[in-house]
């Protein structure tokens, strides 16, 4: 396994790859890897000849109140990890080969940000798109593959390169979670255990609420007001959003369309993420 950290190194090893007709299989990730980062980069080893994982805590989507300084930081481990699912590239950059000091263009998606995650936070989504067009017209993946777990970001990141078209494959993984079924993240380990466990009540919310579907026909206002219920009467935590939208366009939900439910939740500073797809 290489661990490359300059993008003209990235650059001609991917070309080299491409000039022996094999193919690239990528995973970006902001690192403190689990279970979750590794069930993509094992998808994009079946999909692709060579796997690339991204490690890069990158600060165009975080804002200044945000955790940028305190996100988790763990290389050695991550380089352990990637190993053990026979990566064959990290690449591993510095901020000050990313974004030049005066870097000042930046990739949008309209529509689809100003919602969920969005509304919390505003400039989140440009950061990802910009940092995930940088990373693709570096590493030249011809597949990519992100996780269900930010389904906002998956849709966003499908919508980029459909209308910018980027030539890659765009791959999106089912939710890894943990035994009580929190969904797995590198932000869990913020969680004291009191937290730690309240926080699986957020899938039981999830769970619950996909029984109550299955039931009636729906009425989100009050599903929405029935997920708060069961979620604040078991676990201390400040609901951010609970939102009931199209599930492959994030428009207000339409009959016989898979619907995207989506929670975010805080648990004092430390907030999570989750969602489920009501079909
Ligand atoms: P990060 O939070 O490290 O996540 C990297 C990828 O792992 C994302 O596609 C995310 O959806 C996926 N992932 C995280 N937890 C998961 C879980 N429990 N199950 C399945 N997949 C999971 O998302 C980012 O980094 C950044 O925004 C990035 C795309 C790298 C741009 O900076």
């Amino acid at each position: 396994m290489k661990v490359i950290k300059t993008i003209s190194e990235m650059v001609a090893w991917s070309r080299e790859i491409h000039r022996a007709g094999k193919t690239i299989g990528f995973v970006p990730t902001m690192g403190y890897l689990h279970e979750g980062h590794l069930s993509l980069i094992r998808r994009a080893k079946a999909l692709c000849d060579f796997t690339v994982v991204s490690i890069y805590v990158n600060p165009t989507q975080f804002a200044p109140h945000e955790d940028l300084a305190r996100y988790p930081r763990d290389f050695e481990r991550d380089e352990q990890l990637c190993r053990s699912a026979a990566t064959d590239v990290i690449f591993y950059p510095e901020t000050r080969e990313i974004y030049q000091p005066d870097h000042f263009t930046f990739v949008g998606t309209e529509k689809m940000t100003g919602k969920l995650c969005g509304l919390s936070r505003p400039h989140h989504f440009r950061g990802v798109t910009t940092i995930v067009a940088k990373l693709f017209n570096i590493v030249q993946p011809d597949c990519a593959v992100f996780g269900q777990k930010d389904a906002q970001q998956a849709l966003i990141i499908k919508k980029m390169v459909s209308d910018l078209n980027f030539p890659v494959q765009i791959d999106v993984a089912p939710i890894v979670r943990e035994e009580d079924g929190l969904a797995m993240s590198s932000r869990n380990k913020f969680l004291d255990s009191k937290q730690r466990q309240e926080a699986a009540s957020i899938y039981q919310t999830l769970q619950y609420v996909a029984a109550q579907y299955r039931k009636e026909k729906p009425d989100f206002n009050q599903l929405k007001k029935e997920a708060a219920n069961f979620l604040n009467n078991r676990a201390e935590c400040q609901i951010d959003y609970i939102e009931f939208l199209d599930a492959e366009n994030l428009e207000p939900p339409a009959a016989d369309r898979p619907v995207l439910m989506a929670v975010a939740v805080y648990f004092g500073q430390t907030r999570l993420i989750d969602n489920i797809v009501l079909s």
